[in-house]
């Protein structure tokens, strides 16, 4: 098969490499040559790692309650799919480009922030809008970060220790998870559903020209996750005009649902055209929708409890409130009081705090996307980066 032959190759020049190196340890030569050394992520909140919180303001607690005991920057109790994919890999999780203190870039750098949109949006977070590091900006950062790493990296010292080697850039997995906001950005401006898909294409020319700008810098692999049934998540839910809408038999809202698969028919689009104009590229379509929509529906078979409601959050039936979010607290009597917290089990919530998956949910959805299950190309997480066999 065209795809192992290329893995071989690959695989063959650095253990040929290696063996020359005489006293490289087996262990290293056995397990290393394959491996993805960096992730170069972009995207929304469902994988912000830190970037939100350093330019506009700390998550609050409970935010990271589960896993890093304080708030991480994570939009979600405890670990995001991107850290399940960094552990996956080997790798350690991945600093936010934007976080100035105490990260560690050697093995990749995130610059997804909370509330990113793939279209630059033109009500500011100010004004109850959205994260001005669209993925254009995204994008500038990247390749920002991409030249000026490569110059504090030559004058050696610590920066050898902080920032990735040439070679990475190339070697690295890029990662993407965008297009929730685009969507949602659209009915906050009051548009129909025909008017949101009608900008759809245009959003992901912009993806496209994202992609074509990293491969012209190098990279070659990238794992791409559609966008999620928007339509099940009580942010959504809750903002519906009480009998306006139409509910599915599991209680989602069918019409967001639709244009968010419609996104995601159009993406899949636009990943085909990217095989044939970028031919050196693995380009691994990952069906996340079809899993976070299983999780939702089949909530109970899965170990899941209350798949609608927030498990953090204040009041209703969907226990979200836009003007109590999840850490919302109140004075009483002098005192800072905590009204929207966390609900007694995590572990068995799907939804954290009305808009973002629990650490449960997340690794969940991870351990039926890493074995490639969900991919198009069926590849595994760890593979691709295999030249696709292409007829
Ligand atoms: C923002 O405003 C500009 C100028 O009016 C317009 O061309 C653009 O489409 C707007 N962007 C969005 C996402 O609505
Ligand atoms: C950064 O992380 C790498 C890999 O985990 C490690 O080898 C390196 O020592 C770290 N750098 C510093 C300055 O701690
Ligand atoms: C959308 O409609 C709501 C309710 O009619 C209104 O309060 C809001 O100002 C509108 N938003 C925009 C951006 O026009």
């Amino acid at each position: 098969m065209e795809s192992s032959f290329w893995l071989n190759i690959f695989c063959l020049n650095i253990i040929v490499a290696l063996v020359v190196v005489y006293s490289v340890p087996n262990t290293f030569v056995a397990n290393k040559p394959c491996d993805f050394p960096a992730i170069f992520n972009f995207g929304d909140s469902n994988s912000d790692t830190g970037g939100l919180s350093a330019a506009f303001g700390q998550v609050p607690p409970p935010y990271g309650e589960s896993y890093f005991h304080r708030p991480a920057g994570r939009y979600s109790d405890g670990r995001l799919i991107v850290d399940f994919i960094a552990e996956g890999l080997g790798l350690p999780y991945l600093s936010a480009y934007l976080d100035s203190v105490g990260s560690n870039f050697t093995h990749g750098a995130n610059f997804a922030t909370a509330g990113s949109t793939i279209r630059p949006q033109n009500i500011s977070l100010h004004q109850g809008g959205f994260s001005p590091i669209s993925l254009n900006v995204q994008l500038h950062q990247y390749n920002d970060f991409q030249h000026s790493s490569q110059i504090f990296r030559s004058q050696g010292g610590v920066f050898e220790g902080l920032l990735p080697k040439t070679e990475d850039f190339s070697r690295a997995l890029y990662t993407f998870d965008i297009g929730q906001n685009d969507l949602w950005a659209g009915y906050l401006l009051n548009m129909t559903m025909d008017q949101i898909r009608a900008y759809v294409p245009d959003a992901l020319e912009q993806f496209k020209t994202t992609i074509k700008d990293i491969y012209g810098h190098g990279g070659k692999s990238y794992w791409i996750h559609n966008t999620g049934p928007i339509g099940c998540l009580p942010y959504v839910l809750n903002s519906l005009l009480p009998g306006g809408d139409q509910v599915d038999k599991f209680g989602c809202a069918s019409p967001f649902n639709e244009v968010a698969q419609y996104f995601n028919r159009k993406l899949k689009e636009i990943v085909v055209q990217l095989r044939k104009d970028l031919p050196l590229a693995a380009i691994t379509y990952v069906d996340v929708y079809s899993v976070k929509y299983e999780l939702i529906s089949q909530a109970k078979k899965h170990g899941f409890e209350h798949p609608l409601r927030a498990c953090c959050g204040h009041g209703g039936k969907y226990n979200y409130n836009k003007n109590m979010e999840c850490g919302t607290k109140i004075t009483v009597d002098g005192k800072q009081v905590l009204v929207a917290k966390s609900c007694k089990d995590p572990s068995v919530a799907i939804s954290w705090d009305g808009v973002h998956f629990t650490e449960a949910a997340n690794k969940w959805v991870f351990d039926q996307i890493v074995d490639g299950s969900f991919s198009d190309p069926p590849m595994p997480l760890k593979m691709a980066r295999r030249k696709r066999h292409n007829h």
